[in-house]
């Protein structure tokens, strides 16, 4: 085996002349008779070997024949430039060409189950299958890169203010953030369970408790919930925490932190301060505790005019308690027919909106379906606060607060994509700050932590967080990047006191919180300093950096949109002997 010289991506002026070895994968092999071209390539890219009969051996020559697609080789020559004419300005290489001398194959390959092009017709189950091969392709080689590069700017950006890498336990007891858990069995303690991670939120604290003052990890999550383009079983969080420091100051870091990683993977220097947004606001606004900012479209309420309104719909709805809302979908109303903008209540209807009203503003007045329940001063007055003129379509939803800001937001989102009102390479940061402490769980019929438990309350009164729990803040700030949550985190409750009321505000018995979280509860008694933290969503992040449509794409090997490990066909049945080992039986097995 001889020494590789070179990558063939990174081929250059300073090898010219020169006998330099390739190695890598046959991308593509063109036979000429006495001449073969073959486009060799690795994970820099393609350099294109010419074999002829005049500089190889018979033998070598015969093996060049026998060479195919994704074969790996070993080929050594002499790199010269190509004619003017053969030049390919396409690739980074395309100046160039080696004459091989020798060739070694070091293995062959089947005929592979996709083409390893980044431009690929083929269903998504089939690249899951087939993910080494996949991975081969360029545009997944540059995401994995990108996301070393992230994790790497991270790691620096951390490491040189004093954050500290400490790992935790996957194997542990279910930590309180919302999901499912995964859990393990144990052959040691029959009918006892681990539970895989949802977050590392306990044991950071407790490092805080410990001194450890300024962590991080870059961990991996386990939650067994609902799978989204968003949303994986298993995924990755750049995990953090601080003593001592104020929310500003930990926003600050990672403001600071984001921007360098913007700045290494796209080169681009945001100098403004990330803009912020109250959680209210961004409801009432956006109608989304995520707002895309990118573009502008914001949803007005007109529930104050539409109590007199003559559509029986949008003041019965107003009456009843409900609100209408409005957006401007600007100068394009020539985009749509009756049917097509009718056809827009499939977007809002999975938000439990019962319709979809909608005019047109024409040169003389409101035109539409319902343009005739809207007199000439209702006309006036929307149009103001619509900032509506002619050319505009405004879509309206009346229902319950709730319904009303997510099927509108959904129908903003989904018209903003479709009509392509912003630039797919915008980066939009934004916080969204002052959230509730709790939210109402219909199910349960009482009010549980919006975050999680140990999130602090900005104001310490204990009394008024019970007399008033639906209007108590917290502490707590996400970070939004283009309409994704990319991170959230808050300040912690650092008082035994305090944490002991609020397990009890959130109806734990004091047996119930001691049994779950007693071993945090009891750290709180020896000394345990303010702190507060974030977990970043690594895969969201790069998935955005990347400009990807979902987080598989930016995870080597994810699962599939049902939570199945198609590479390795996992989840998979297991032998009755191992259950057994594990104290298990299977439901129905006996
Ligand atoms: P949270 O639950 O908000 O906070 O999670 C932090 C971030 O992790 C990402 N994320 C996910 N990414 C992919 N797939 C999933 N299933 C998934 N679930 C969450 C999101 C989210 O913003 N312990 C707290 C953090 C803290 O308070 O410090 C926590 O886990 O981008
Ligand atoms: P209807 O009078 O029920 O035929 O509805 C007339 C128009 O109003 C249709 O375009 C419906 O989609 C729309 N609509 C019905 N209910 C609502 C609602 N709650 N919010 C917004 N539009 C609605």
């Amino acid at each position: 085996m001889t020494e590789r010289t070179v990558y063939c991506g990174l081929v250059n002026d300073q090898y010219l002349g020169k006998e330099i070895t390739l190695k890598g994968w046959v991308q593509k092999r063109r036979d000429l008779g006495s001449l073969i071209f073959v486009d060799l390539r690795d994970r820099e890219g393609f350099c294109q070997v010419v074999f002829n009969t005049e500089r190889l051996s018979k033998e070598d020559f015969e093996l060049a024949n026998l060479i195919r697609s994704e074969y790996i080789i070993e080929v050594t020559g002499e790199l010269a430039k190509r004619a003017d004419d053969q030049i390919n300005p396409q690739i980074k290489t395309g100046r160039y060409e080696l004459y091989a001398n020798s060739l070694t194959i070091y293995s062959r390959a089947k005929t592979p189950a996709i083409y390893i092009e980044n431009d690929l017709d083929v269903d998504e189950e089939v690249r899951l299958r087939n993910r080494m091969l996949d991975l081969r392709r360029p545009k997944m080689q540059a995401n994995i890169r990108l996301r070393h590069k992230v994790t790497r700017t991270i790691r620096n950006y951390l490491d040189e203010r004093g954050f500290i890498d400490v790992e935790t336990p996957m194997l542990t007891k279910s930590t309180p953030e919302g999901a499912r858990d995964y859990l393990v069995p144990t052959r040691r303690e029959g009918g006892a369970f681990f539970a895989l991670p949802q977050s590392p939120q306990l044991f950071k604290q407790l490092l805080m408790g410990a001194g450890i003052d300024r962590y991080y990890q870059i961990v991996k999550c386990f939650r067994d919930e609902d799978l989204r383009g968003d949303r994986q079983p298993e995924f990755t969080q750049v995990d953090i925490e601080t003593s001592f420091l104020s929310q500003r100051e930990i926003q600050g870091y990672i403001e600071e932190m984001l921007k360098e990683v913007v700045k290494e993977t796209r080169g681009i220097s945001i100098q403004e301060a990330f803009p912020t947004m109250t959680y209210a606001q961004a409801m009432e606004e956006y109608g989304t505790d995520k707002p895309d900012i990118r573009f502008d479209m914001k949803l007005k309420d007109l529930s104050q005019w539409a109590k007199t309104s003559e559509f029986g719909v949008f003041k019965n709805t107003v009456s009843n308690g409900g609100q209408v809302k409005a957006i401007n979908l600007k100068g394009l109303a020539d985009e749509y027919t009756r049917k097509t903008a009718d056809a827009l209540v499939d977007i809002v209807k999975p938000y439990k909106a019962k319709g979809l009203a909608w005019v047109k503003v024409l040169e003389d007045g409101f035109n539409g379906p319902i343009a005739k329940f809207f007199n000439g001063e209702d006309q006036v007055l929307i149009k103001k606060r619509l900032e509506a003129e002619k050319g505009d379509i405004l879509f309206f939803v009346a229902d319950q607060k709730d319904v009303v800001a997510s099927s509108l937001g959904a129908l903003r989102n989904h018209l903003a994509k479709k009509h392509a009102l912003y630039d797919t390479a915008e980066l939009a940061f934004l916080w969204v700050t002052d959230w509730p402490l709790f939210e109402y769980d219909d199910e349960t019929q009482r009010y549980v932590a919006m975050h999680h438990p140990f999130t602090a309350p900005q104001n310490d009164d204990v009394e008024a967080l019970k007399e008033n729990p639906a209007d108590a803040k917290a502490k707590a700030y996400d970070i939004v990047l283009n309409g994704y949550e990319v991170g959230g985190g808050s300040l912690r409750i650092y008082q035994r006191e305090m944490q002991d009321q609020m397990f009890e505000l959130l109806g734990f018995t004091d047996e119930e919180a001691r049994k779950q979280f007693g071993f945090l509860l009891e750290g709180m008694d020896y000394g345990f300093p303010p702190h507060g933290g974030i977990a970043l969503g690594l895969d969201r992040l790069v998935m955005i950096l990347a400009q990807e449509p979902n987080i598989r794409e930016v995870i080597a090997f994810p699962k599939n949109g049902r939570g199945h490990d198609l590479l390795t066909d996992a989840p998979s049945i297991v032998s009755m002997d191992q259950l057994a080992e594990l104290h298990l039986k299977l439901k129905g097995s006996d």
